[in-house]
């Protein structure tokens, strides 16, 4: 007899469907060839931030045409749990230099900007042959502008989502579209 298991998603948690999983295959398809276009003849080194852009790096990853290598960084920030303050600790830095190389940070949602801004300062400052930057979502804020992103897959209204590995209280990662999170805060 089949084990009964608690639903999942839990029943109100999941609001409206803003990418489906299609969409997002889709657009990772278009930002790997525009990426493989603009960078030919070089390995580009995509930078992942662990861990709400790991799907998201290892898909972009495929979707490269030629020749690509990654890593990962992890940094936390203080801040609540919704909102970053700006100010980043790196909890996992890379495993080797950038010095030389061209650069891809990889992020999966730009916010205030705070912490792409900071992380794409503290690579600059490492001797790469350049640093671009790659963004899963942009939310539509109203506030300044985020920092300028080369790559940016969906402009997303203003509300707190969950799914492709964005999480609140690391849940909902696995889920294989981008949705509103309409559960408890
Ligand atoms: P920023 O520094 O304000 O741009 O915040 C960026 C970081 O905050 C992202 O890398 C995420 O870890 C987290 N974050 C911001 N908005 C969301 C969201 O809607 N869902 C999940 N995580 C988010």
């Amino acid at each position: 007899m089949a084990e009964s298991r608690p639903e999942y998603p839990t029943p109100g948690d999941v609001g409206q469907i803003l990418i489906s999983s299609e969409a997002i295959q889709a657009r990772v398809g278009e930002l790997g060839r525009q990426i493989t276009d603009d960078l030919v003849g070089e390995v580009p080194l995509l930078v992942g931030i662990l861990k709400g852009s790991a799907l998201f790096t290892a898909d972009l990853m495929r979707s490269i045409r030629g020749p690509v290598e990654i890593d990962f960084m992890a940094v936390s920030s203080y801040g609540d749990a919704t909102r970053s303050s700006g100010v980043v600790r790196i909890v996992k830095d890379l495993d080797a230099p950038v010095a030389g190389r061209h650069v891809i940070l990889v992020e999966d949602i730009v916010d205030s900007g705070l912490t792409m801004t900071y992380l794409l300062e503290h690579l600059s400052g490492q001797g790469p042959a350049s640093v671009r930057s790659c963004a899963l979502l942009v939310r539509e804020t109203g506030d300044a502008p985020p920092p300028a992103v080369d790559y940016v897959g969906f402009e997303i209204p203003p509300a707190f989502v969950i799914g492709y590995g964005l999480d609140v209280a690391q849940r909902y990662r696995n889920l294989p579209y981008i949705a509103v999170y309409t559960g408890p805060t």
